[in-house]
């Protein structure tokens, strides 16, 4: 039994709970329960810093052969296996992420960033989440998986009906889905179909369907979930930091002045810090594998634990003024992307994204502000959250593109 004080409110899988971003609640476990047990739900908290660290370093006693949710399937994608399998599948996609390839897209998600503000850039006002944050990781990772793009708004759909639905509470948010899932898997099925009858391309999507591991081709069902994996990873994560970087700058106006006195030279220090600040995903699970004491408890072959990221990045044991929003924090040794051999694959990605976005839109759209001061709705997820609108507006401006 945990031998720690609990709150009520403590509730590790209802979405709800992270609609309010519970930093108070992080706060107090980091302080008076660290390794918390969640008794409603079954499932171990992590949410020290060094603690996190610990589990993510050690697959052998915390596996991920469940994850990347707390009671969920083994699923035949990397995320949910553990070395040297995930290691196999990691390295048939790889090379496509690595920082060198992905700088090589500079001038592409240049020309998407405008293309994205020149369609809103006239309007003087626009819904940041759904007119800019949510498109370009999603025209990025589509491109890259090489689907048509005349289904990117159905893949908008399914992958946000997909994380909406991860919360214990909410029934009908899960029966959507659910039919979500059966959906994409239906498309990526016609996809696979087609890349399996042509030669192998440089699309991702064609990669799995003609690899290889061990002399075997990749099954269906693989191919679908490491599509899958690799859609709601892009499209779903780099959105929240864009909207939660915009939100934070928009709060620390003299942090927004420095950037904007120096893009140049203070953007990556600015980028780190909003992953730090946001840290969209909220939690990665565990399964313990043999009995092991961590931070005073007892944990059990079997248990779930969650690695609480945004509650190790605001660690005050690890960050100086953790609460204090700061671009040109240093070191920033933040936890966003995760640890060890998870480590996310498209944190490169990820950062040049967030990077052009940001310096565009500083150029571009230099005024942008909320519209008014009426709290935004956050996502219900127990998974990935953020805000789901954000209306705001600016002085309108050209387009730049033909
Ligand atoms: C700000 C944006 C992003 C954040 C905060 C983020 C966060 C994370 C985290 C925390 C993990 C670790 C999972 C674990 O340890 O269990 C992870 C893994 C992963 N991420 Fe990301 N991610 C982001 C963007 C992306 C993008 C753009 C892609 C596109 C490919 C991506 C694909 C993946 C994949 C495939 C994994 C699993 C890697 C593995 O199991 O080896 N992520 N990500």
């Amino acid at each position: 039994m945990p031998t720690h004080p609990v709150r009520d409110d403590i509730r590790l899988l209802d979405g709800r709970w992270y609609a309010d971003e519970p930093h108070e609640a992080w706060s107090w476990m980091r302080a008076n329960a660290p390794v918390y047990w969640d008794d409603e739900f079954e499932v171990w908290g992590i949410t020290r810093y060094d603690d996190i660290l610990t589990v993510s370093k050690d697959p052998g006693r915390f596996s991920s052969f469940r994850a990347p949710r707390p009671h969920g399937d083994p699923l035949p994608m990397m995320i949910s296996m553990d070395d040297p399998d995930h290691l196999r599948r990691r390295k048939l996609v790889n090379t496509g992420f690595t920082p060198r390839r992905v700088r090589d897209k500079t001038t592409e998600i240049d020309d998407v960033c405008d293309h994205i503000i020149d369609r809103i850039c006239q309007q003087g006002a626009c819904d940041f989440v759904w007119d800019i944050a949510a498109p370009l990781p999603l025209l990025l990772i589509g491109d890259m998986l090489g689907f048509p793009r005349h289904r990117y708004d159905d893949l908008l759909r399914w992958s946000d009906e997909l994380i909406r639905g991860t919360t214990a509470t909410d029934d009908a948010a899960r029966e959507k889905a659910m039919l979500a899932g059966i959906e994409f898997r239906a498309f990526q099925m016609e996809v696979i179909e087609d890349r399996r009858s042509r030669d192998p391309d440089r699309d991702l999507v064609s990669t799995l369907c003609h690899a290889e591991v061990d002399g075997t081709g990749l099954d269906d069902e693989s191919i679908v979930q490491e599509s899958l994996l690799i859609l709601i990873g892009g499209d779903e994560t780099s959105r929240h930091v864009l909207t939660g970087g915009m939100l934070a700058l928009m709060a620390h106006p003299e942090q927004r002045a420095r950037l904007a006195a120096d893009p140049q030279g203070r953007i990556d220090g600015a980028v780190e810090e909003m992953l730090r600040w946001v840290t969209p995903i909220k939690n990665m699970s565990r399964t313990v594998m043999e009995d092991v004491e961590l931070g005073g408890q007892q944990l059990r072959a079997g248990q779930d634990v969650m690695l609480f990221y945004p509650s190790g990045n605001r660690d005050e044991a690890h960050f100086v003024e953790p609460f204090v929003f700061d671009i040109e924090r240093d070191p920033n040794h933040h936890m966003a992307f995760g640890f060890g051999t998870h480590f996310c694959l498209g944190a490169s990605l990820a950062r040049l994204e967030l990077n052009r976005m940001f310096r565009r839109l500083m150029e571009r759209l230099p005024d942008i502000e909320l519209v008014d001061d009426t709290p935004l709705p956050y996502r219900a997820s127990n998974f990935i959250s953020g805000p789901e609108a954000m209306p705001v507006r600016f002085t309108p401006t050209a387009p730049v593109g033909p």
